[in-house]
Protein backbone atom coordinates (compact mmCIF):
# COMPACT_ATOMS: atom_id res chain seq x y z
CA UNK A 1 0.00 0.00 0.00
CA UNK A 2 1.20 3.35 -0.68
CA UNK A 3 1.58 5.62 2.31
CA UNK A 4 -1.12 8.01 1.73
CA UNK A 5 1.03 11.09 3.12
CA UNK A 6 3.80 10.76 0.66
CA UNK A 7 1.15 11.33 -1.93
CA UNK A 8 -0.62 14.24 -0.15
CA UNK A 9 2.99 15.84 -0.03
CA UNK A 10 3.43 15.05 -3.34
CA UNK A 11 0.23 16.82 -4.26
CA UNK A 12 0.76 19.70 -1.62
CA UNK A 13 4.43 20.43 -4.37
CA UNK A 14 2.55 20.13 -7.56
CA UNK A 15 0.22 22.28 -6.32
CA UNK A 16 2.47 25.14 -4.72
CA UNK A 17 4.97 24.48 -7.97
CA UNK A 18 2.20 25.88 -10.03
CA UNK A 19 1.19 29.25 -8.18
CA UNK A 20 2.63 30.83 -4.55
CA UNK A 21 -0.67 31.73 -3.79
CA UNK A 22 -1.67 30.32 -0.51
CA UNK A 23 -5.95 29.56 -0.22
CA UNK A 24 -7.11 30.03 2.92
CA UNK A 25 -10.52 28.68 2.15
CA UNK A 26 -12.10 25.32 0.16
CA UNK A 27 -14.65 25.42 -2.05
CA UNK A 28 -16.05 22.38 -3.30
CA UNK A 29 -18.95 23.11 -6.65
CA UNK A 30 -20.59 20.16 -7.30
CA UNK A 31 -22.81 18.87 -10.51
CA UNK A 32 -23.97 21.61 -12.71
CA UNK A 33 -21.88 24.46 -10.09
CA UNK A 34 -18.51 24.63 -11.12
CA UNK A 35 -19.11 27.82 -13.20
CA UNK A 36 -18.32 29.51 -9.99
CA UNK A 37 -14.41 28.66 -10.81
CA UNK A 38 -14.06 30.63 -13.83
CA UNK A 39 -14.51 34.03 -12.77
CA UNK A 40 -11.73 33.79 -9.76
CA UNK A 41 -9.28 37.09 -10.11
CA UNK A 42 -5.36 35.96 -11.02
CA UNK A 43 -6.58 32.21 -11.67
CA UNK A 44 -4.45 29.22 -12.08
CA UNK A 45 -6.11 26.29 -13.11
CA UNK A 46 -4.97 22.65 -12.37
CA UNK A 47 -6.52 19.72 -13.93
CA UNK A 48 -6.89 16.62 -11.37
CA UNK A 49 -5.03 14.64 -13.90
CA UNK A 50 -1.50 16.35 -12.84
CA UNK A 51 -2.58 16.48 -9.28
CA UNK A 52 -0.83 13.09 -7.39
CA UNK A 53 -3.40 10.97 -6.22
CA UNK A 54 -6.21 13.07 -7.29
CA UNK A 55 -9.33 11.21 -8.36
CA UNK A 56 -11.36 12.17 -11.29
CA UNK A 57 -14.99 12.76 -11.73
CA UNK A 58 -16.39 10.62 -14.70
CA UNK A 59 -20.10 12.04 -14.39
CA UNK A 60 -21.53 14.50 -17.23
CA UNK A 61 -21.18 18.11 -15.72
CA UNK A 62 -18.23 17.63 -13.52
CA UNK A 63 -15.43 19.74 -14.78
CA UNK A 64 -12.26 18.01 -13.40
CA UNK A 65 -10.05 20.93 -12.11
CA UNK A 66 -8.68 22.72 -8.87
CA UNK A 67 -8.87 26.18 -9.59
CA UNK A 68 -6.71 28.49 -7.29
CA UNK A 69 -7.58 32.48 -7.27
CA UNK A 70 -8.89 35.65 -5.57
CA UNK A 71 -12.55 35.91 -5.02
CA UNK A 72 -14.17 38.65 -2.55
CA UNK A 73 -10.50 39.62 -1.16
CA UNK A 74 -10.11 35.69 -0.36
CA UNK A 75 -7.39 33.24 -1.24
CA UNK A 76 -9.65 30.43 -2.42
CA UNK A 77 -9.07 26.93 -3.81
CA UNK A 78 -11.85 25.24 -5.53
CA UNK A 79 -12.70 21.80 -6.64
CA UNK A 80 -14.29 22.26 -9.83
CA UNK A 81 -16.30 19.26 -10.00
CA UNK A 82 -15.77 16.22 -7.50
CA UNK A 83 -15.31 12.35 -7.98
CA UNK A 84 -18.11 10.00 -6.43
CA UNK A 85 -18.32 7.05 -4.49
CA UNK A 86 -20.41 5.65 -7.02
CA UNK A 87 -18.30 5.94 -9.50
CA UNK A 88 -16.15 2.54 -8.21
CA UNK A 89 -13.62 5.39 -5.72
CA UNK A 90 -13.52 4.11 -2.05
CA UNK A 91 -14.61 6.72 0.68
CA UNK A 92 -10.96 6.87 1.45
CA UNK A 93 -10.37 7.93 -2.50
CA UNK A 94 -13.13 10.60 -3.02
CA UNK A 95 -12.17 12.35 0.33
CA UNK A 96 -8.78 12.71 -0.50
CA UNK A 97 -9.27 16.43 -1.93
CA UNK A 98 -10.54 17.09 1.16
CA UNK A 99 -7.07 16.16 2.89
CA UNK A 100 -4.89 17.62 0.39
CA UNK A 101 -6.76 20.88 1.14
CA UNK A 102 -6.13 20.34 4.56
CA UNK A 103 -2.73 19.86 3.67
CA UNK A 104 -2.26 22.72 2.24
CA UNK A 105 -3.39 24.96 4.83
CA UNK A 106 -6.56 25.53 4.32
CA UNK A 107 -8.78 25.74 7.53
CA UNK A 108 -12.67 26.47 6.20
CA UNK A 109 -14.68 24.60 3.62
CA UNK A 110 -17.49 24.86 1.87
CA UNK A 111 -19.41 22.33 -0.02
CA UNK A 112 -22.07 22.51 -2.61
CA UNK A 113 -24.13 19.82 -4.31
CA UNK A 114 -26.70 19.23 -6.18
CA UNK A 115 -29.79 17.27 -3.79
CA UNK A 116 -33.50 16.01 -4.49
CA UNK A 117 -35.85 18.18 -2.50
CA UNK A 118 -37.61 15.74 0.29
CA UNK A 119 -39.56 18.68 2.43
CA UNK A 120 -42.83 19.41 0.40
CA UNK A 121 -42.11 23.17 0.98
CA UNK A 122 -38.84 23.09 -0.93
CA UNK A 123 -38.93 24.08 -4.80
CA UNK A 124 -36.86 23.51 -7.59
CA UNK A 125 -33.82 26.25 -7.56
CA UNK A 126 -34.60 26.66 -3.60
CA UNK A 127 -30.94 26.73 -1.69
CA UNK A 128 -30.65 24.90 1.43
CA UNK A 129 -27.96 25.68 4.05
CA UNK A 130 -27.26 21.76 5.41
CA UNK A 131 -27.54 22.13 9.37
CA UNK A 132 -27.13 18.72 10.01
CA UNK A 133 -27.27 14.88 8.06
CA UNK A 134 -28.19 11.24 8.31
CA UNK A 135 -25.01 9.37 6.81
CA UNK A 136 -26.86 5.99 5.14
CA UNK A 137 -23.58 5.52 3.20
CA UNK A 138 -22.02 5.52 6.32
CA UNK A 139 -24.25 3.11 8.83
CA UNK A 140 -23.61 0.34 6.20
CA UNK A 141 -20.12 0.68 6.63
CA UNK A 142 -18.60 3.05 4.20
CA UNK A 143 -17.08 5.71 6.47
CA UNK A 144 -13.62 7.35 4.86
CA UNK A 145 -12.55 7.19 8.55
CA UNK A 146 -12.48 3.53 8.74
CA UNK A 147 -9.14 2.05 8.93
CA UNK A 148 -6.22 2.78 11.50
CA UNK A 149 -6.81 6.25 12.79
CA UNK A 150 -3.84 8.77 12.43
CA UNK A 151 -3.81 10.01 15.92
CA UNK A 152 -1.67 13.24 14.05
CA UNK A 153 -4.96 14.17 11.91
CA UNK A 154 -7.84 13.60 14.50
CA UNK A 155 -9.53 11.74 17.29
CA UNK A 156 -10.93 8.02 16.76
CA UNK A 157 -13.95 8.73 17.49
CA UNK A 158 -15.00 12.08 15.90
CA UNK A 159 -18.25 13.61 18.17
CA UNK A 160 -20.88 14.67 15.38
CA UNK A 161 -23.13 17.37 17.02
CA UNK A 162 -20.91 20.29 16.33
CA UNK A 163 -20.65 19.86 12.49
CA UNK A 164 -21.83 22.65 10.81
CA UNK A 165 -20.54 25.81 11.98
CA UNK A 166 -22.90 27.23 13.68
CA UNK A 167 -21.16 30.74 12.71
CA UNK A 168 -21.02 30.12 9.60
CA UNK A 169 -24.42 29.38 8.89
CA UNK A 170 -25.52 32.28 10.67
CA UNK A 171 -23.27 34.82 8.65
CA UNK A 172 -25.12 32.29 5.66
CA UNK A 173 -28.35 33.13 6.62
CA UNK A 174 -27.60 36.91 6.96
CA UNK A 175 -25.76 36.75 3.53
CA UNK A 176 -29.18 35.18 2.04
CA UNK A 177 -31.77 37.15 3.39
CA UNK A 178 -29.91 40.67 2.32
CA UNK A 179 -30.16 39.46 -1.20
CA UNK A 180 -33.14 38.28 -0.96
CA UNK A 181 -32.90 34.75 -1.65
CA UNK A 182 -34.13 31.84 -0.28
CA UNK A 183 -32.24 29.54 1.96
CA UNK A 184 -33.90 26.64 3.86
CA UNK A 185 -31.78 24.65 6.41
CA UNK A 186 -31.94 21.38 6.95
CA UNK A 187 -31.03 17.62 7.01
CA UNK A 188 -28.98 16.27 4.23
CA UNK A 189 -29.98 12.48 3.81
CA UNK A 190 -26.44 10.83 1.88
CA UNK A 191 -27.03 7.58 -0.01
CA UNK A 192 -24.62 6.21 -1.94
CA UNK A 193 -26.51 6.70 -6.08
CA UNK A 194 -25.98 6.42 -8.82
CA UNK A 195 -29.57 5.20 -8.87
CA UNK A 196 -32.25 8.18 -8.20
CA UNK A 197 -34.80 6.75 -4.82
CA UNK A 198 -37.90 5.06 -5.53
CA UNK A 199 -41.42 6.91 -4.52
CA UNK A 200 -41.20 4.94 -1.33
CA UNK A 201 -37.59 5.59 -0.35
CA UNK A 202 -38.42 9.24 -0.85
CA UNK A 203 -41.30 8.87 1.82
CA UNK A 204 -39.18 6.72 3.92
CA UNK A 205 -36.83 9.82 4.09
CA UNK A 206 -38.88 12.43 4.84
CA UNK A 207 -40.13 10.64 7.56
CA UNK A 208 -37.26 9.60 9.25
CA UNK A 209 -36.69 13.79 9.35
CA UNK A 210 -34.40 14.23 6.29
CA UNK A 211 -35.17 17.70 3.79
CA UNK A 212 -33.23 16.96 1.11
CA UNK A 213 -30.97 14.25 -0.41
CA UNK A 214 -28.01 13.43 -2.62
CA UNK A 215 -24.86 11.41 -3.38
CA UNK A 216 -22.01 13.63 -1.85
CA UNK A 217 -20.64 16.05 0.50
CA UNK A 218 -20.97 13.83 3.93
CA UNK A 219 -17.81 12.24 3.55
CA UNK A 220 -15.94 14.81 3.16
CA UNK A 221 -17.67 16.82 5.62
CA UNK A 222 -16.61 13.64 8.13
CA UNK A 223 -12.68 13.82 6.72
CA UNK A 224 -12.69 17.74 6.92
CA UNK A 225 -13.94 17.63 10.24
CA UNK A 226 -11.68 14.97 11.69
CA UNK A 227 -9.09 17.27 10.63
CA UNK A 228 -10.60 20.09 12.35
CA UNK A 229 -11.57 22.19 9.56
CA UNK A 230 -14.79 24.42 9.64
CA UNK A 231 -17.23 23.34 7.45
CA UNK A 232 -20.11 24.70 5.59
CA UNK A 233 -22.64 23.35 3.39
CA UNK A 234 -25.29 24.04 1.04
CA UNK A 235 -27.44 22.35 -1.45
CA UNK A 236 -29.19 23.08 -4.23
CA UNK A 237 -32.51 21.59 -4.86
CA UNK A 238 -32.51 20.54 -8.83
CA UNK A 239 -35.86 18.12 -8.13
CA UNK A 240 -38.57 17.35 -5.78
CA UNK A 241 -38.22 13.95 -5.08
CA UNK A 242 -41.11 11.87 -6.29
CA UNK A 243 -42.82 10.15 -3.79
CA UNK A 244 -46.17 8.49 -6.38
CA UNK A 245 -45.75 5.53 -8.03
CA UNK A 246 -48.40 5.84 -10.11
CA UNK A 247 -46.80 9.07 -11.82
CA UNK A 248 -45.71 9.96 -15.60
CA UNK A 249 -43.12 11.46 -14.03
CA UNK A 250 -38.80 10.42 -13.45
CA UNK A 251 -36.38 11.89 -12.40
CA UNK A 252 -33.34 12.36 -14.00
CA UNK A 253 -29.69 14.03 -14.01
CA UNK A 254 -30.20 16.26 -17.11
CA UNK A 255 -33.39 18.37 -14.79
CA UNK A 256 -30.44 17.77 -12.65
CA UNK A 257 -28.23 19.96 -14.58
CA UNK A 258 -30.83 22.24 -16.00
CA UNK A 259 -31.47 23.09 -12.37
CA UNK A 260 -28.02 24.42 -11.97
CA UNK A 261 -28.45 27.34 -14.42
CA UNK A 262 -30.94 28.31 -12.23
CA UNK A 263 -28.88 27.81 -9.28
CA UNK A 264 -25.64 28.96 -9.64
CA UNK A 265 -26.41 32.83 -9.89
CA UNK A 266 -28.18 32.48 -6.51
CA UNK A 267 -25.65 29.82 -4.97
CA UNK A 268 -22.84 32.20 -6.23
CA UNK A 269 -24.41 35.37 -4.88
CA UNK A 270 -24.71 33.49 -1.46
CA UNK A 271 -21.14 32.29 -1.76
CA UNK A 272 -19.13 35.65 -2.31
CA UNK A 273 -21.47 37.25 0.17
CA UNK A 274 -19.68 35.10 2.69
CA UNK A 275 -16.72 35.17 1.60
CA UNK A 276 -16.84 38.91 1.79
CA UNK A 277 -18.46 37.91 5.25
CA UNK A 278 -15.39 35.75 6.45
N1 LIG B 1 -31.56 12.12 -5.38
C1 LIG B 1 -30.27 11.91 -5.11
N2 LIG B 1 -29.30 12.70 -5.51
C2 LIG B 1 -29.63 13.78 -6.23
C3 LIG B 1 -30.96 14.06 -6.57
C4 LIG B 1 -31.98 13.17 -6.12
O1 LIG B 1 -33.17 13.36 -6.38
N3 LIG B 1 -30.95 15.21 -7.29
C5 LIG B 1 -29.66 15.61 -7.39
N4 LIG B 1 -28.86 14.74 -6.74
Amino acid sequence: MTDIHATIEQAVALIRSRTALQPQIGLVLGSGLGGLADTLDNRVVIPYADIPGWPRSTVHGHHGNLVIGHLEGQVVACQQGRAHFYEGYSQQEVTYPIRVMHALGIQTVILTNAAGGLNTRYRVGDLMLLKDHINFVGMVGNNPLMGPNDDRVGPRFLGMVQTYDRDLRLKARSVAAEAGITLHEGVYVCLSGPNFETPAEIRMLRTIGGDAVGMSTVHEVLVARHAGMRVMAISGITNEGIDDPDTTLETNHEEVLEAGKVLVPRLTAVLRGMLRAL
